[in-house]
């Protein structure tokens, strides 16, 4: 058996933002709706000396034969030494023995691939069914990841993108025009960006919220991702007033980080009936969207089963990749 070894490489020749991963990830939230999913709140570890910090998410499915431990990092400081700034892995342990039975030095990139596809199916069931345009706030690697993944599960015609910094919009919109083979164009602003979207996704780590319910009508889709710390926050907590569905990948971690968090502590009421989980809505224990009028609203912050979902995925996918080490 050994131990297989998978580098970022090997994960982007076998793994890629498409309908089977994006399914791979909605089986992991009906997993946790069936109550099959053991996951522990994210542990969290501050090295301040250097400016990092390292983040370990994990979950244990029942009925799976391998699991994921994440351990993914922050250390902004990397840029200077040609080093990444999130680097990642995750090791798959064997449910059965706890042995090791994979290394996945991916990077961050199955991070990437299982947020977007949380991204898709927020839009599969919530989006409303005729996107025209979709609105992509913050130009960065998810802004990427996010449209391409609405891609899948939605044929719009046309892309609007925003970026606190103008450069990297401009960059976006050639490189997108380029990959998703429709026309993104440059926002002036998020409200005029949101005008003109039915399906909006904010993926920045914004601490100051700024998506105003001013901003929303009838018929709109909001997935917010950025916020995956309690100190993130995107959205101004009066939006969730104005939504017909509130939807999250999992309640108790979105109460104590990001959008959920931030709204219920600036005094809003958001009874947890009221927040829909998304493995509710794709095991049909609760109705996404049911009108094309009604206001949706997703807040992803990210759950270690997406992580186990998405490494058992690529082990699949691996024939013959890799280097197995034998102990
Ligand atoms: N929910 C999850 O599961 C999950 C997973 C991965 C990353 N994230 C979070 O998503 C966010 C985006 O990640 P990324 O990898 O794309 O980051 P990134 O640094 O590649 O891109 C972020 C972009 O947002 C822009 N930006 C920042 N503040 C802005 C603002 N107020 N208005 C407009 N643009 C703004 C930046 O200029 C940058 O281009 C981060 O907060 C990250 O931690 C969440």
């Amino acid at each position: 058996m050994g131990v297989l070894i998978l580098t970022e490489k090997d994960l982007r020749t076998i793994l890629d933002i498409d309908i089977p991963s994006i399914d791979a990830v909605e089986k992991a939230f009906a997993w946790l709706s069936a109550g099959q999913v053991s996951m522990p709140p994210i542990m969290h570890i501050e090295i301040p000396e250097h400016g990092g910090d390292v983040d370990i998410k994990s979950a244990y499915v029942k009925g799976l034969d391998r699991f994921a431990v994440k351990i993914g990092a922050g250390f902004f400081k990397n840029a200077r030494l040609g080093l990444p700034s999130s680097p990642a892995m995750m090791v798959v342990i064997s449910a059965k023995t706890g042995m090791a039975e994979a290394v996945l030095l991916d990077n961050a990139y199955l991070t990437d691939v299982r947020t977007a596809a949380a991204g898709a199916v927020a839009a599969r069931y919530l989006a409303p069914e005729t996107v025209t345009c979709a609105g992509v706030v913050g130009a960065g690697a998810q802004g990427r990841y996010q449209i391409t993944a609405l891609a899948q599960v939605r044929q719009f015609d046309r892309v609007l993108v925003y970026d606190r910094e103008r450069s990297l919009a401009d960059q976006y919109a050639e490189d997108m025009t380029r990959m998703l083979k429709v026309p993104v164009a440059v926002a002036g602003d998020v409200g005029e960006l949101v005008a003109q979207s039915q399906a909006v996704i904010t993926c920045t780590p914004s601490k100051i919220p700024y998506m105003d319910p001013d901003f929303l009508h009838p018929g709109l889709h909001i997935t917010a991702m950025g916020g995956d710390l309690p100190e993130k926050q995107e959205i101004m907590p009066k939006v969730f007033l104005k939504a017909d569905i509130i939807a999250c990948d999992v309640r108790a971690q979105s109460f104590s980080v990001g959008e959920l968090y931030n709204t219920r502590k600036a005094g809003i009421d958001l009874d947890a009936t009221r927040v829909l989980e998304l493995g509710e809505i794709v095991s049909g224990k609760a109705e996404g969207r049911q009108a094309e009028d009604q206001i949706s609203i997703c807040d992803l912050s990210g759950t270690g089963v997406q992580d186990t979902a998405i490494a058992d995925f690529a082990l699949t996918r691996a024939q013959g990749l890799g280097t197995r080490i034998q102990e």
